[in-house]
């Protein structure tokens, strides 16, 4: 049993208008299962497990703004009211058993579109092959040998924003309690920030005010009709693990901003703008970012990144370095993950539904 009386993990958190219970968070993860950009069963088993296991708040998978916004064809999208719809029904679904919190990432691959699943290799899929046009600040591809991608042009990048803000709609509308904006992993908002990305000279490239502008559009404008009553945040690539790429100091900038605009959440990730990074995957090895947006802001802080245990998770809290912990591997191999973190307590969780109760425990007798 871990020895801390009163952990922080299972001490309530709000993100703006929306109460965690604990502060265990299901991070996104793609599951490239989707038809269409339509959810199939595949994403009612992935997400049932852990809405039944008192997990504090569940985020989707990164879900393109468009179709050409999806990471691969397998992608979730919310563009249409076919995939509107089926994400209405999967949050029905779970509402049946679980009131776990539930957010959306919405997101844009830009040059990092139209790729393959990554049990076939994640490579880019050219037109020719079957995929399709992809859109960045130059027509810079991040794989120096895959199709160039279109640059936008101003009023494409308008377009897009308007993306982030029919989706938000989308969103809402399908049952959602929080949006998280992806700006992070090296896909369209990133791009935008990185300076290895983004070698625009007008408006939208060049300064660091200029490359944070298309984030800042587009957490202002999905601010604006995302309902107050429901939390809203971004995830960041706090750095891009290459000299003179994108900084945690502008991380903590641009997180001082999007807290001023309103948004109700900062959660700190890493890499992914450019290929020849050299990430040191270590436990925890995000968490220093974290810490550094954390002196920067007053809104919380979700850390992430092989963080495997409760005690582990909970000493990251207990040092301060985030308000909550996001884990996906984790929460793969074992989406009862909150259960065992309360054993590791000694806390009884409510029962979700009629299982939980129902545990292979000394002196409980079956039958
Ligand atoms: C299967 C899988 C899919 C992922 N998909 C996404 C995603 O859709 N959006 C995202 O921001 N990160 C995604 N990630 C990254 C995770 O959210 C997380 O940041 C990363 O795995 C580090 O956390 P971990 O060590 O707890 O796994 C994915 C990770 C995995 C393992």
């Amino acid at each position: 049993m871990v020895s801390h009386p009163a952990p922080l993990l299972f001490t309530p958190l709000a993100l703006g208008p929306l109460t965690l219970s604990n502060r265990a968070i299901v991070a996104p993860m793609c599951q490239y299962s989707a038809v269409e950009g339509v959810a199939q069963p595949w994403h009612q088993q992935h997400l049932g497990g852990f809405a039944a296991s008192n997990t504090g708040l569940i985020i989707l998978e990164a879900t393109g703004v468009t179709l050409e916004g999806r990471i691969s064809a397998g992608c979730l999208a919310l563009e249409n009211d076919a995939q509107e719809a089926a994400l209405r029904d999967l949050i029905a679904g779970i509402r049946t058993y679980s009131a776990v919190p539930l957010g959306i990432q919405l997101g844009h691959a830009g040059r990092k579109a139209s790729c393959g699943v990554p049990w076939k290799g994640g490579m880019p899929i050219s037109v020719r092959d079957g995929g399709w046009q992809t859109v960045a600040p130059t027509d810079e591809p991040f794989n120096l040998d895959a199709p160039k991608p279109h640059a936008l042009t101003e009023a494409e990048i308008a377009g897009i924003v308007e993306a982030f803000v029919a989706a938000a709609k989308r969103a809402d509308r399908a049952g959602f309690d929080l949006v998280e904006l992806h700006g992070a992993h090296g896909y369209l908002i990133h791009q935008f920030l990185s300076p290895l990305v983004n070698k625009r000279t007008d408006r939208y490239g060049g300064s660091l005010e200029n490359r944070l502008r298309f984030a800042l559009e587009i957490a202002a404008a999905v601010r604006a009709v995302w309902p107050k009553s429901k939390s809203l945040g971004m995830r960041l690539s706090a750095s891009d693990w290459v000299d003179g790429g994108w900084t945690p100091e502008e991380t903590a900038i641009l997180s001082q901003k999007l807290e001023a605009l309103g948004l109700d959440f900062i959660h700190v990730s890493s890499g992914g703008a450019v290929r020849d990074a050299r990430v040191p995957v270590t436990p925890g090895y995000q968490l220093d970012f974290a810490a550094t947006v954390k002196q920067a802001v007053s809104i919380p802080v979700i850390g992430v990144g092989l963080i495997v245990t409760p005690a582990q998770a909970e000493q990251a809290l207990q040092d301060g370095k985030a308000d909550a912990i996001a884990l996906a591997r984790a929460f793969l191999d074992d989406p009862r993950w909150v259960w065992r973190a309360a054993d590791a307590w000694g806390l009884t969780l409510p029962s979700p539904g009629n299982i939980s109760g129902r545990r292979a425990k000394p002196g409980r007798a079956i039958g």
